[in-house]
């Protein structure tokens, strides 16, 4: 049998059965904070300690939180396939469930940078709180490791490099409204390759052309049984 590559592209929604709010549900994030206050580059420069705050505030949660059957499912894909994930969220929960190859798109909470030099990266290794003042040893301030609204996706280039080698993509609890992230579905190498889309609302999916499943379930749920049926299907093939 031939190991096929799969691709699993994820949003809030993976997180959301292991008690971390989404954005745009009715409970989500995006509820209760302003976006232009604590997710853009002006918020950091005009409004820096509400900013930190709100990620310290994520940050403390995360650490409460765990995996769940989505994430771990999508860790045991491991054993019989060649997986990489694609994750917009800040989270390590993927990590945590046994992902190896995780590719996050909008940054990890659990990383600061530089203010001045993007490369200089510092991990979190204990607690959960960035100081105020804390500087790089460049001498600059440094902000959460994160992607604000109206920046740049470094990691978006390599992203749809690897969704082309796809055979099949399977996309979980995002609502495809966060662009260029919800365009890596159009990356998928030919018509034929299936995408498999878990999640229990309706993201806007009126232009993929390829084969679409939608499994209409939370993650915890309906992850495992797709990977339990993929796995019947791709390990019986000869
Ligand atoms: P959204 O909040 O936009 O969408 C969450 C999706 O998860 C929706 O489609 C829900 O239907 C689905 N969902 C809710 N509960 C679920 C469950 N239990 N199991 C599975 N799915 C569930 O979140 P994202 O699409 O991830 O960016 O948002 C994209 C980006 O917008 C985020 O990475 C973040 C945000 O602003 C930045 O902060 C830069």
């Amino acid at each position: 049998m031939t190991r096929k590559k799969i691709v699993v592209f994820t949003g809030a929604g993976v997180s959301a059965d292991s008690g971390i709010a989404t954005f745009r549900d009715a409970d989500g994030l995006w509820a209760n904070y302003r976006i232009e206050e604590v997710c853009t580059p002006e918020a950091l420069r005009h409004n820096r300690a509400k900013v930190i705050e709100f990620y310290n505030l994520r940050r403390k949660e995360s650490l409460t939180k765990s995996p769940n059957e989505g994430h771990r499912a999508i860790a045991s894909m491991e054993e019989w396939a060649d997986v990489v994930v694609i994750t917009q969220n800040v989270d390590n929960l993927h990590e945590q469930a046994g992902s190896k190859r995780v590719v996050h798109l909008h940054g990890e909470l659990m990383k600061l940078r530089s203010e001045r030099n993007p490369d200089l990266i510092y991990d979190i290794n204990e607690g959960w709180e960035q100081e105020l003042d804390a500087r790089g040893e460049d001498g600059a301030l440094l902000r959460p490791h994160i992607v604000f609204f109206g920046e740049s996706v470094p990691m978006f280039d390599p992203a749809c490099k690897i969704v082309s080698k796809a055979d099949i993509l399977i996309v979980v609890g995002t609502s495809l409204a966060v662009y260029p992230a919800a365009a890596l579905v159009y990356y998928v190498r030919d018509k034929q390759v299936p995408i498999y889309l878990v999640d229990p609302g309706n993201p806007d999916t009126s232009n993929i052309r390829n084969p679409l499943t939608h499994i209409k379930e939370r993650g915890a749920i309906g992850v495992p049984q797709l990977i339990a049926q993929l796995k019947d299907e791709l390990t019986k093939e000869g």
